[in-house]
């Protein structure tokens, strides 16, 4: 059976990442240091695939505790690699906290596997490409200068790992450009942590229908867009979850052409502010309280991948619509709160 460790593994994405890994016969080693999370996601990992994940809580900032780590596991056949902090607006304020977070954890990391036959599958942002010239977004679209510290370490860290594989032949990497995940497991055993205020819009829009927040705030509507509200690829974190296992299959089975690939990974579509509410108001039931304000600094008008890659190299593509996605976000909200 082959081990995969999954750093961040109790957080959202590594969650539903961990629990697709399982159900494909993969043997999880889940690594966090549960600054972000909650260990009972451990057991809601448990309740979903019968088995529950080795688990050790590790902080990959701390060096020695990584190299320990990979001193005891030898056998390691692959690493998705999550942990790591993604608030934009704090990385503004707290740039180091992001530089030492994000990429120190990831240069401890590659030391201790740079030589040995291991395939890293590395989280990946669309940020990356900033406002990017032409849409649908392509993987040869150029990298723009990082709107904020958070994106920036998107930029670096898959510097940091294809410089490496340069120079580590059996080092096999793929960097996966997330847009925009969204939802949760069909069990709503796990979803997206409610920790704050959120950042993001479906986790705002399921809490203003929760009654938790007076009413949503539509970041502008003088875009120029169908309707004035930005665009953004709504991805389905179930969707995004198979993507990784397909990536990580690819190297495992060597069918990489280089060891060092990059995928953008979306829906191919995109969807307004205004049109994700009108789908959560449908696919729900629920209406949503919202007004217009102004625009958000660093937002961009547009994004949303061109996913011919993917589709065609991982054999990976969506299955889940816009309004699925909406709804299992809606019914991990009623979980959280109790609501029936
Ligand atoms: C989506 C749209 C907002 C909240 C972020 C990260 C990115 C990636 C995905 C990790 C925008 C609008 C939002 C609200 C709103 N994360 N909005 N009211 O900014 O596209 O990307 O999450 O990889 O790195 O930057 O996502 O959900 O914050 O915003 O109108 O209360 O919803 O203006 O148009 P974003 P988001």
């Amino acid at each position: 059976m082959k081990k995969i460790v999954v750093t961040g593994g109790l957080g959202y994405i590594g969650s539903h990442v961990t629990v697709e890994l399982q159900e494909q016969g993969y043997d999880v080693v889940v690594l966090d240091n549960l600054s972000n999370t909650s260990i009972d996601v451990l057991d809601n990992i448990g309740r979903i695939t019968g088995k529950k994940p080795e688990f050790e809580q590790l902080d990959v900032r701390n060096k020695q505790a990584v190299a320990g780590f990979f001193g005891k596991h030898h056998d390691v056949d692959g690493i998705i690699h999550f942990a790591a902090s993604k608030a934009v607006g704090e990385s503004v304020e707290n740039p180091l906290l992001y530089y030492e977070n994000n990429l120190n954890s990831l240069v401890y990391i590659l030391q201790n596997i740079q030589d040995k036959q291991v395939s890293f599958i590395f989280s990946s942002s669309c940020t990356v490409y900033g406002q990017a010239d032409e849409l649908p977004i392509t993987e040869q679209a150029p990298v723009k200068p990082a709107e904020s510290p958070y994106g920036n370490t998107k930029q670096v860290g898959e510097e940091i790992i294809r410089d490496t594989c340069k120079v580590a032949p059996n080092l096999k990497a793929i960097a996966l450009r997330y847009f925009n995940p969204i939802g949760a497991h069909k069990s709503a055993e796990i979803g997206e942590l409610p920790l704050g205020v959120p950042q993001n819009l479906v986790p705002y829009i399921t809490q203003t229908a929760a009654g938790l927040r007076e009413e949503l705030s539509v970041f502008g509507d003088d875009y120029p867009t169908r309707d004035g509200t930005a665009i953004r690829d709504y991805i389905h974190v179930v969707d995004l979850a198979k993507a990784h296992v397909a990536a990580l299959q690819r190297l495992i089975e060597d069918k990489a052409e280089t060891n060092y690939e990059v995928f953008n990974v979306g829906t191919g579509t995109g969807s307004t502010v205004l049109e994700v509410v009108n789908a959560f108001e449908k696919s729900t039931g629920q209406k949503l309280n919202y007004k217009i304000v102004d625009r958000r600094a660093g937002d961009v008008t547009a994004a949303y991948a061109q996913t011919d890659k993917v589709n065609k190299i991982l054999g990976w593509k969506t299955e889940y619509s816009l309004e699925d996605s909406l709804a299992s976000a809606w019914k991990w909200e009623k979980k959280v709160r109790r609501i029936s």
